[in-house]
């Protein structure tokens, strides 16, 4: 089991000039602004308006139907987002075809599927229109698991690009490791035209954009660290990157500007070089390195695809010391120092990436100050969205406050206390906040978490 190390009392830090204080001392100097109105901007993307500057990161419950269809549960969670005011909904990970979930239930993009995902968009959207007068700006993040995909039951079926000694013990989110297969060149080259007519239905269903999904352990992330892979999609930078832009190039054909296109991509993953991404290019050595992580990004806005979402495989990891690592071992986690470095490293990414527009991630590790930091970040530069995670299942209505009411209620903040990963990963069942969003949540954690003991 990982130790977090949570050194901050956050329920006594007095207002954002103390948070400052506290952070500056211990050597985290976070942009802060005690004004957030910067984060009630809209943002233009093309023709379309970003309403503002706040984004709820993808965020999935676990809780489709078997045959991946959006459930009531579904249903209730994009309906308190829309009422919390966030501008940009960044929907959860969908997979693109059945042999790519990453749990039994898990949204499949697919005919059967698309009307009941239409009316999830069309139902979300008309609840922001009710309180806000506008809709949100809708993204769908599109994934195949690879080395995280499960069968209907749970059991592991790890479809990796190339091996890994770091983590090929470890592949499902649960821990099991399942017995690895490969992709080939020609399951890969399936797998890209997946995507592509995935995209195809994500404008039937009413999004305004769809991710190709190139973060965490996901198979279009693990192809950019197949430094060892031979043939087309491995080696070098250009085959590594190749079935992202294949998507892209085949999204683009099939459909012209219809739909948006953009990525959640990891800056950097934690683990070292030649089985990690955007780390230095010394064998075994923990260090990041965003030389090619750049190059995508500047890549990606050449070729239109300009709202970027900045993660790592977790941002309480950091790139230093033991990564990723530090999950598998056990050892001692800073999740404060993990989220200061990936929001330095977005701020280097966006500065070297003129014309693209970055969301930056792992707000919520900084309770009620996520949105004063946020709006720093925006105003000195560092990323042009404030995207929140776990906060918003805690506290769907945090956007709000922070719009009208220049504000974050530490009473309702996520604790950051793991347990709707705990649902998951230890319970296999479906998630949410389980402190905050007890009715629902605290049930199923004391029935299938807490029983096991
Ligand atoms: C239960 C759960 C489900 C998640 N689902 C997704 C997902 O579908 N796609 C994705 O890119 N990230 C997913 N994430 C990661 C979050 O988007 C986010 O990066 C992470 O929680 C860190 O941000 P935070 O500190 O604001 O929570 C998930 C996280 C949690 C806790």
């Amino acid at each position: 089991m990982q130790k977090v190390y949570k050194p901050f009392k956050f329920s006594q830090i007095q207002n954002s000039a103390h948070f400052s204080e506290i952070m500056n001392e211990a050597g985290l100097p976070f942009p802060v602004s005690a004004d957030m109105s910067v984060l009630a901007e809209p943002v233009q993307l093309g023709n379309k308006t970003i309403p503002n500057r706040i984004c709820i990161q993808p965020l999935e419950g676990f809780d489709g139907t078997r045959e991946g269809a959006p459930s009531d549960l579904i249903f209730r969670r994009y309906n308190r987002f829309a009422k919390g005011g966030a501008g940009l909904l960044w929907y959860e990970s969908i997979t693109i075809a059945d042999d790519g979930r990453c749990n039994p239930l898990q949204m499949i993009i697919k005919p059967s599927t698309i009307k009941e995902i239409k009316r999830l968009v069309d139902e979300t959207d008309r609840t922001a229109i009710n309180a806000f007068g506008r809709k949100p700006y809708n993204v769908l993040q599109l994934t195949h698991s690879g080395r995280r995909s499960v069968d209907a039951n749970w059991k592991s079926t790890p479809l990796a690009v190339v091996a890994n000694p770091y983590i090929d013990h470890h592949n499902a989110i649960d821990g099991q490791s399942g017995t690895l297969s490969f992709a080939t060149d020609e399951k890969i080259e399936q797998i890209i035209q997946e995507f592509i007519e995935a995209a195809v239905l994500s404008v039937e269903a009413g999004f305004d954009s769809v991710d190709i999904k190139v973060c965490h352990e996901y198979i279009l992330r693990e192809l950019l660290a197949a430094f060892n892979r031979p043939g087309k999609f491995g080696g070098s930078f250009e085959n590594r990157s190749r079935a992202l832009f294949d998507i892209i190039d085949g999204v683009r054909k099939r459909l012209g500007n219809s739909i948006d296109i953009c990525v959640r991509l990891n800056a950097y993953d934690c683990i070292p070089y030649p089985h990690g991404w955007g780390m230095v290019k010394e064998e075994g050595v923990m260090a990041p390195d965003l030389t090619e992580t750049i190059k995508l990004c500047q890549m990606l806005v050449e070729r239109d695809v300009r709202l970027i979402n900045i993660s790592t495989m977790m941002p309480r990891y950091q790139p230093y010391g033991r990564g990723y690592l530090a999950e598998l071992e056990g050892s001692e986690i800073h999740p404060y120092k993990g989220t200061y470095h990936l929001l330095k490293a977005t701020k280097e990414i966006k500065d070297a990436v003129p014309g693209g527009l970055f969301v930056c991630t792992g707000l919520t590790w900084l309770e009620q100050f996520g949105g004063n930091v946020g709006a720093g970040g925006v105003k000195e530069g560092w990323f042009d969205f404030a995207g929140f995670g776990r906060q918003a299942f805690a506290y769907p209505d945090f956007a709000k406050d922070i719009i009208e009411k220049n504000t974050m209620y530490h009473s309702k903040t996520c604790i950051t206390c793991d347990k709707c990963y705990d649902l998951i990963q230890k319970g296999h069942t479906t998630t949410g906040c389980v402190i905050r969003d007890q009715e629902v949540y605290l049930p199923l954690y004391r029935k299938y978490v807490q029983k096991q003991g």
